[in-house]
Order: C-alpha cells, then structure tokens, then sequence
C-alpha cells in the first residue's frame, strides 16, 4: 500500500492547533449556537426555560451539561421543517433519514452549511489520503440520504475528478473502476464486499485496480473487515463518521497514516459521551453514547443531540482533535439475549476469524418456547463449500460466539452468495419476535 500521509502544510491551521486555541474557539461558537437555537427555535426556547437555563448561563465548555438534551422524536415531532432556525427560503437544500418505514426525519442547510460540509468532507478525504486532481468513484446512495451528495461536494471541493455512480448495478461498479481508474472509492463496506464479490465473479484481480484507499462509512464496521478490504485490494481502508441531523457524512474521520480512530471536526462539532442509562456525562476514555452539539450550523442547530451510538473518546494523535473509537454499535442495535449484550460488530469480527467463512452475515432474532434465541445466517468461501466444509466452520463459529460473547447461537453457513446483500447499509439484526 502507498504512503499517502497528508503534508502538514496542507492541513487547516486548526487541525493541528493547540487544545487551548481549539478549546476557546470551541467557547465562542458554543455561545453562538447556543443563543441561535434559543433566539429562533420554539422548541428549543421553550425547553431552556422549562429547566430555567439560559444561553447567557454558558461560561465555559463543562456548562453545556445544564442544557437539555435533544433526540430522534423531537425531529419526527416537528416534521418537517419545525426546528429550522432560519426561513424557508434561506435553506438550499434538504435530505431526510435513511429510515425505511415512516416518514423521514428531515434536515435542513443553508448555503454557508453547504459550503461547511463540502469543507469538512475535503478535510476528510484529505485526512483519508485523497489528493487533489485524483478520481473518486462515489457509490454511496445519492437522494435523500447525505451518503451521495456529501461526498460529492466534498470531493469537487477538495479538487477531485468525481465519479457520481450512487448504490447499485455491481457490474458497472467494476467496469467503471476499471475504466476511470479512481484512487479513491466512497462506499459502505458492506457494498464494497458486493463489489469485491463482482470482481472475483468476473475473474479479475481485485488487488490490480487503481484503488489506493477506500473512505468506509455510514454503517459499523470492525478492524478485522478492514484487514479483509485491505488485503483483497491491496488498498488502505478509512473510517468515515457522520449523521443527518449533525451534518452528514464528515462529522469525523480516520487519518490514513494512523487508522487509530476517528478525528472529530471539534471546530464545528462539540462532543459529549454520556451513561445512556443516568443522561450524566462520562470521563473522556469510558464507554458511553456520543452526544453532539453543532457550533455553526445556521439552518438547524443541534444542541446536545443523542445519537445512539456507543463509542469513547481519546486524546488526539495524528490530529490535535479528540477521536472516537471506532463505532461498537448503536444502542438500538444492540441484542440483549438470556441477560448477555451483544452487538453485529462483534459477530463480524468472529465470523472473521473463522477459517471457510465468506465475510457476509445477518442476524435473526427469533423466540424458541418462552426464550430468545439468534441464528447467525452466514456463507462459505467457494474453497470450503463442501458438505464437511461447512458443518465445521459452523461448528467453529459457534464456539467462538459461546466462548467469546457468552451466547449460544445457531449457525447456518449457506452456498456462496446465500446471504442477502446490501447496496447501502447493510441490515445486519432482522427481528423475528413476536412484538409484546
Ligand atoms: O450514514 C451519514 C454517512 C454517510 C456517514 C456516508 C458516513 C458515510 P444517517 O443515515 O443519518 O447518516 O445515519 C447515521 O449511521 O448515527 C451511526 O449509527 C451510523 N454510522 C455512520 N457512520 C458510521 C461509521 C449517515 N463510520 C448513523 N461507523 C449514525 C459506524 C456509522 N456507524
């Protein structure tokens, strides 16, 4: 693999700022937006004065923790436009959740947003190993979801010769990388597995393509997937972090020479992590839920938003902004099974580790009598497909899961291609429990 490690002298100043200069710039855009969402949101006005705290109680960064959190249903409760903090016609654009049933959760940018977002998305390429005047083939889902459109903003800001492709069609996904020869691809891992899986049905070698890194995101995924990506394209796989209500994708992002994490944007994004269960915040390093409070966002700002997604924080390294670990999982996502927690991610990383099994996997739910139970649905490589094969990998999976996550689990290893693929997001739970 390359080195593709950013020149120092390419980065914003503030990347590699000191935590003090960081930390007062953080101050100063925390009032901000603190008093832009009190002075033109109703929502917003109306529960500060409920809990009787003002934007003017905000001294310095520790006093967030007196502001009311915000979370999913109150976008839902004021769908669709209601927690815009500047008229209609000031917002240049809107997309919407990536939620399958219902209507969507929508959000809102103004042009400066958009100029924001396309800066953060250049800022997290670059950190990627992306350069100017490469070609990027983007294969996020462009609509609705900020998938498309935010790494495409972001790539033409940064300079780059965009490949707008969106989710879909594999087989012209590999005849464009092998045509255009882009060095970076944008994607869901778990579509990049389908792609992978095109190039090897085609019989070409997947570690001969022009790819030099691939910026993976919008779902979980481990380190042990990134080694399987990495060594079948002979390519570096970076972690790309973000949500609609925050942003979209670019919220943070992993540096290609360090891949230790991911660098949060604490220019534009103030981050908590806090006990999902008491709402208190936690030290930096412990396990918790990861809040977010805009500090520039003008069309809809967000203050103390609760993603669900459980991660910590650490110092910065290749950066001076803190990072968070890669994603364990969301909380909604988590299964809790006879008492045990267990998440997708640690599933892939098992199933990873397990001689004959194909990377692909979903997990069922199900109720056997009065208990839960979960079925691993999973395939083999086409080298192991035998009747013997299979019975063994099955075997070893499930002694992993029991010995590692402390669950039993039924293991059904399919044919090559058994298990349904994704061409965004992968649905790696489906729920099959009677609803009480
Ligand atoms: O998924 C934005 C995005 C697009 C991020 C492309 C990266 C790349 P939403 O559809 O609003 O936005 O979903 C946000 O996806 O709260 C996480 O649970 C999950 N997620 C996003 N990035 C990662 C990641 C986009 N790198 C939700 N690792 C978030 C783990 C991720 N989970």
């Amino acid at each position: 693999m390359k080195d593709l490690t950013p020149r120092k002298e390419d980065l914003d100043r503030i990347e590699i700022a000191s935590r003090d200069e960081i930390q007062s710039l953080q101050l100063e855009r925390l009032k901000w937006s603190l008093h832009h969402a009190y002075e033109n949101v109703p929502m917003y006005r109306q529960r500060f004065d409920e809990v009787g705290v003002h934007p003017s109680d905000l001294k310095t960064l520790k006093d967030l923790s007196k502001f009311p959190f915000t979370v999913k249903q109150d976008l839902r409760d004021h769908y669709p436009f209601g927690l815009f903090a500047v008229p209609r016609d000031q917002i240049v654009r809107v997309h919407g959740s990536s939620g399958t049933t219902g209507k969507p959760t929508v959000v809102g940018y103004t042009r400066n947003d958009i100029d924001t977002w396309a800066d953060l998305v250049a800022r997290s390429m670059r950190a990627s190993g992306t350069r100017p005047g490469d070609v990027v083939h983007v294969a996020y889902g462009y609509g609705l979801f900020t998938g498309g459109l935010g790494a495409h903003y972001g790539a033409e800001r940064l300079g780059c010769t965009v490949v707008p492709v969106s989710g879909g069609m594999t087989p012209r996904q590999v005849m464009l990388i092998q045509d255009f020869e882009p060095s970076t691809i944008m994607v869901t891992p778990s579509y990049m597995l389908n792609i992978l899986d095109e190039f090897r049905r085609e019989d070409m070698d997947p570690r001969l393509t022009s790819l030099d890194v691939g910026i993976f995101g919008a779902e979980p995924w481990t380190n042990a997937m990134r080694k399987e990506v990495e060594d079948a394209f002979d390519m570096h796989a970076v972690d790309i972090y973000g949500l609609s209500e925050i942003m979209g994708p670019g919220v943070a992002n992993e540096c290609v020479e360090t891949k230790d994490g991911l660098h949060i944007w604490e220019d534009h994004f103030y981050p908590e992590i806090i006990d999902p269960e008491t709402g208190e915040p936690v030290e930096d390093g412990e396990l918790g839920e990861l809040v977010f409070t805009t500090l520039t966002k003008e069309g809809l700002p967000m203050i103390r938003y609760r993603t669900r997604d459980l991660t910590r924080l650490l110092p910065g390294t290749a950066r001076s902004m803190r990072r968070m670990e890669k994603i364990t999982g969301r909380s909604d996502d988590m299964i809790i099974l006879r008492g045990v927690n267990v998440f997708p991610t640690q599933v892939e990383e098992l199933l990873l580790a397990t001689t004959g099994l194909a990377p692909h996997f979903q997990i069922e739910l199900f109720r056997h009598g009065r208990m839960d139970a979960m079925r691993v649905h999973c395939e083999c490589l086409p080298a192991a497909a035998s009747e013997e094969g299979r019975a063994a990998a099955a075997r070893a999976l499930g002694k992993k899961i029991k010995d590692t996550v402390g669950v039993s689990a039924e293991i059904i290893v399919a044919e090559p291609g058994g298990v349904t693929r994704s061409e965004g997001k992968a649905q790696r739970v489906v729920d099959k429990r009677p609803k009480e």
